[in-house]
This record gives C-alpha cells, structure tokens and sequence, in this order.
C-alpha cells in the first residue's frame, strides 16, 4: 500500500497580496471586470448566454472593423486563439508566408508546420518591424501561397509592424492574415485596410487579438 506524502501539510486557501502591475501582461484587472466575476454562472445554452454572446460578437465586429458573421471570442490564452485561427484556415499541404520578427512568429510557424502547412519564412530582424517589401517579394516568388501570416505588435520586442502596409502591399493576395496583440487600439476604426482581389478567391483571411 503507497503512502501519500505531504498528507500532513496544511492546505490553505490562496489570498494572493494586491500588486500594481507594470509589464505587457499579466495586468491589472478593473474593478468592474472583478465584480462581474463574482456574478452567478449560467449554463452556455441559457437563452441569456446566447444572447450575450451574440452582443459580444457585435462588439467584437466593430473592434475590429468587419462585417465577418464568423468574428468570435475565444476565452483562452492568446496562445489559443493563435492555435485556434491557424488549424481553422491552414490546409495541409497549404503554402503559407510566415513573417518572423520575434518570439510569437517563430510560433506562428511551429502552428503552420503541426498543421501540415508549407511554411515561406520571411525573416527580418528581431526588434524591427516585418519589411512590407520582404512579403511582395515573398508573394512574387510563391503566387500559390493562400496565407499572410505575420504579428502586428510582437510582443516580445515591443515591433510594431505596418498591418495597412503589409495588406495593400500584398495585391496577389485577396486578403492578410494579421496576428494581432494590439490590432484595433493601433489603428483608426474608420479606415478598413484595403485587401481584396477578385483574381484570387481561395486566399483566406483570419486574424485574431490576443490579451492586450
Ligand atoms: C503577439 C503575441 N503576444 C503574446 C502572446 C502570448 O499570449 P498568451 O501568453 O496569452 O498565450 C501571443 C500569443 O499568441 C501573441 O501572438
């Protein structure tokens, strides 16, 4: 028969000390956000849940600026919602252009290799933002490649890239795919980037905003 070690400690409850946090994350939470965490729990079918969750796609669409009926909320880590956008769009055997500028390029690639995808680096320094002109050439080179992937603020160096650039500087394409961590704070909400080519229906567009 095992014996169970630690039996003996004292299981307490966790109190955590109330700290005024700085970095990109994890951050403060506001007052209001706490006390709503303290709301009952309904169930996700509850009529009241739909609708509120119909309300937060609304909202979510005028974030970030489209009329896309599939613009949802993923409650998980930023790491998620990459995951999520990228089994959703990418094909195996799917050329897509990764750009790399940081940490969470390298996982946007990592994404595209689990799966199946045919990755097209485009490398650029860490700490600059990704080279608008590094894509076209990447484009010109792959015109089968169906995916833009690159990170508008990557976090890990603080880089912002030029999303409205890399989407207009991308003709081939009908769309981009921006992995985003601050997308509609950093841009005007009136002024949807411009990317649609008629010529190339099987392009796919995605984009997710993790935690900012
Ligand atoms: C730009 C960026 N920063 C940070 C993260 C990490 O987010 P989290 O720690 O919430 O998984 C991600 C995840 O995809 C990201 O894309």
């Amino acid at each position: 028969m095992s014996t169970l070690t630690g039996a003996s400690k004292q299981i307490t409850s966790f109190s955590p000390p109330a700290r005024r946090l700085m970095g990109p994350g994890p951050s403060d939470i506001h007052p209001r956000v706490m006390a709503a965490l303290s709301r009952p729990t309904i169930g996700h079918l509850d009529p009241e849940f739909v609708r509120m969750m119909d309300e937060v796609k609304e909202l979510t669409q005028y974030a970030f600026q489209t009329q896309n009926r599939l613009s949802m909320v993923v409650s998980a880590p930023g790491t998620a919602g990459m995951e999520t956008a990228f089994v959703n769009l990418v094909e195996r055997g799917e050329k897509v252009i990764v750009c790399r500028n940081g940490v969470f390029g390298g996982r946007m690639l990592e994404n595209v290799l689990r799966c199946g995808g045919v990755p097209v680096i485009v490398d650029d320094t860490w700490g600059k933002p990704v080279d608008p002109e590094k894509v076209q050439a990447a484009f010109s080179s792959h015109p089968d490649a169906k995916i833009l992937a690159f990170v508008h603020a990557e976090t890990s160096t603080g880089a912002r890239s030029d999303a409205e650039t890399l989407c207009q500087y991308t003709p081939e394409a009908k769309s981009a795919y921006p992995a985003s961590r601050g997308c509609p704070p950093l841009r005007s909400a009136r002024q949807p980037w411009k990317r649609s080519n008629p010529e190339r229906p099987s392009c796919r567009a995605g984009s997710w905003i993790s935690t900012w």
